[in-house]
């Protein structure tokens, strides 16, 4: 991990959570959705435990928006909690809400979300860093999967993966790598930081292998 060579901290937390990347799209769920064999009850309980971790980041990010330094980084273009009710309940039904639970993994990643993003700006953006750039990136080649392999649509469950406030993708996320290198962290703080989005990464890939072990 080449973390000392790097230049700025947008950088540095990229080279940092690279492998742990690496290991969340080598998941069995993530190889069976791209290669057509994950069926749509796979994509759906997908999508149940993102509204979990999603609400707890998103409240999250009501506190963090007063935040001198976090705040920066809150963009209502980028909220999931809305688009996440809807697919749900094209993909289930009205009663979307009492159908889906959280899993284990889930639960253990609200709980670090609760912990850290609340009240420690970096970690907040740690959490937020590894979602919303994430979804933004890989996250769009999925809805491509997940058109061509599963017929869905914006319509019919696929609104997820659509940022209609943010035209360009690339350029968004330029702009947030210019937030994350102008933020006022020292490198002792920089280094939690990475850490806890490597720590984001591993939840997040945790949930990916329950997920794996009952639709793969
Ligand atoms: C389905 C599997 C995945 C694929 C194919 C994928 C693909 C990609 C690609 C191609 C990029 C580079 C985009 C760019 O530089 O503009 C990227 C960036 C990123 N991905 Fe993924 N990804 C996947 C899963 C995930 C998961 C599960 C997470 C986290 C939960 C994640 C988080 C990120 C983040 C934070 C970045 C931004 C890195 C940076 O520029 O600092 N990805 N992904």
């Amino acid at each position: 991990m080449a973390i000392t060579e790097a230049t700025g901290f947008a950088e540095l937390l990229k080279e940092a959570t690279d492998e742990a990347h690496r290991r969340a799209e080598r998941t069995a769920v993530i190889g069976a959705l791209a290669e057509g064999r994950l069926p749509v009850e796979g994509y759906t309980a997908m999508l149940a435990q993102h509204y979990f971790f999603y609400d707890a980041l998103e409240q999250a990010a009501e506190v963090m928006r007063a935040d001198p330094v976090a705040g920066a980084f809150v963009h209502d273009e980028l909220t999931r909690l809305p688009a996440l009710a809807r697919d749900l309940a094209a993909l289930i039904g009205p009663d979307w809400r009492e159908r889906i639970t959280p899993g284990e993994a889930t639960l253990r990643y609200c709980a670090r979300i609760h912990e850290v993003c609340f009240d420690w700006a970096g970690g907040f953006v740690a959490h937020h860093y590894t979602r919303y750039l994430g979804d933004l990136s890989g996250g769009q080649i999925l809805r491509t999967l997940l058109n061509r392999h599963l017929g869905l649509t914006e319509e019919t469950g696929l609104s997820f993966y659509r940022f209609p406030g943010i035209p360009k993708a690339p350029v968004f996320k330029a702009r947030y790598r210019r937030l994350l290198d102008d933020a006022p962290w020292d490198a002792a703080e920089q280094q939690r930081i990475a850490a806890e989005s490597r720590l984001a990464f591993e939840l997040n890939t945790a949930i990916f292998e329950e997920l794996g072990a009952r639709f793969c």
